[in-house]
């Protein structure tokens, strides 16, 4: 297993690397007892600017698992920058923690942590991506279908933060994608690029469109919510842009799709109808239970 040094965004892991934490999250899965004392002696800050559930319990929870501390940090009422600049954050924090995960508003604010602390800095969320998020993503598909290289997966909302690492992910491992979007919901140019690019390498096909009929007979069908954490948009507006986007039993049943993921919280009745989140269909409470392996997994190759 070769060593990590950060995990900003999923473009700092090789397909190699992203493959070998695949692997080491399966094994961390099987045998935990075997990892009891991974971290022993690490302290790890947990820096949050915005509210999480799975993020903050499966990194609490997984660190622990490891023999490691954390620390979490409620930033939610004032964001790094304010009481003092995130320069001085990160100094501080090296003084005493051995890698620091955050959530942030702006990606900057973890690239300024990084650079000013000089230790491991994992990203739990950003304006522009959620590697995290698509590292468990990849672990649930791959024990549903197997290779990557076989599996056809369509995201279906709005081309953010998941859809950006999703669109990473699947173009490092050469996993088809489909991105289906709203028109001016599309993903960032610059993430697209990058994607294509090693899309190119890896033989992973990326394609985007804006119709729902997109996703016809693909492997399984991805979701987000329609407005993220932060968004300034009128969420009247955007329920009316989305509506045609919404993943419920008769769209399933249309499309031919047998499997729903959706990085949670779910928003019921919007982007998916409770008989979908709730069905056999639904590989959710997979994806969530992974994302403390896939954590785990990152931490040990960051300290291995
Ligand atoms: N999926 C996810 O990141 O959930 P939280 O926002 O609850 O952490
Ligand atoms: N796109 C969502 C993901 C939540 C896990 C957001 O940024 O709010």
């Amino acid at each position: 297993m070769s060593k990590l040094s950060q995990l900003l965004c999923l473009t700092d892991l090789s397909q190699h690397q992203l493959r070998d934490i695949l692997t080491l999250s399966l094994e961390i899965k099987g045998d935990p007892a075997q990892y009891r004392t991974a971290l022993a002696g690490k302290s790890v800050a947990l820096l949050f600017e915005k509210p999480s559930l799975r993020t903050r319990v499966s990194f609490d929870v997984g660190i622990h698992k490891l023999g490691g501390h954390s620390v979490y940090l409620d930033l939610q009422n004032g964001a790094m920058g304010v009481r003092e600049s995130v320069q001085d954050f990160g100094s501080n924090l090296a003084c005493w923690t051995d890698a620091i995960v955050a959530r942030v508003f702006s990606q900057k604010t973890l690239i300024e942590l990084a650079r000013s602390s000089q230790k491991p800095v994992i990203n739990a969320l950003s304006d522009l991506y959620h590697p995290c998020q698509a590292l468990a993503d990849l672990l649930t598909l791959h024990e549903q279908f197997g290779e990557l290289n076989k599996v056809h997966l369509a995201f279906v909302g709005d081309g953010n933060n998941v859809c950006h690492s999703l669109m990473l992910g699947a173009a490092i491992m050469g996993m088809d994608l489909t991105v289906i979007t709203p028109p001016g919901f599309g993903p960032d140019a610059h993430v697209l690029l990058k994607a294509q690019q090693l899309a190119a390498k890896s033989g992973a096909k990326l394609v985007l469109s804006q119709h729902l009929s997109s996703a016809a007979g693909v492997d399984a069908i991805y979701t987000d919510t329609w407005l993220s954490m932060g968004a300034k948009a009128d969420p009247k507006q955007v329920g009316q842009l989305f509506a045609d986007y919404q993943i419920n039993t008769a769209a399933m049943q249309r499309l031919a799709v047998k499997h729903f993921m959706h990085c949670l919280p779910a928003h019921r009745g919007q982007e998916v109808t409770s008989e979908v989140l709730d069905s056999d269909y639904s590989l959710v409470l997979q994806q969530a239970e992974n994302r403390m392996h896939a954590q785990n997994a990152v931490l040990v190759s960051l300290f291995s």
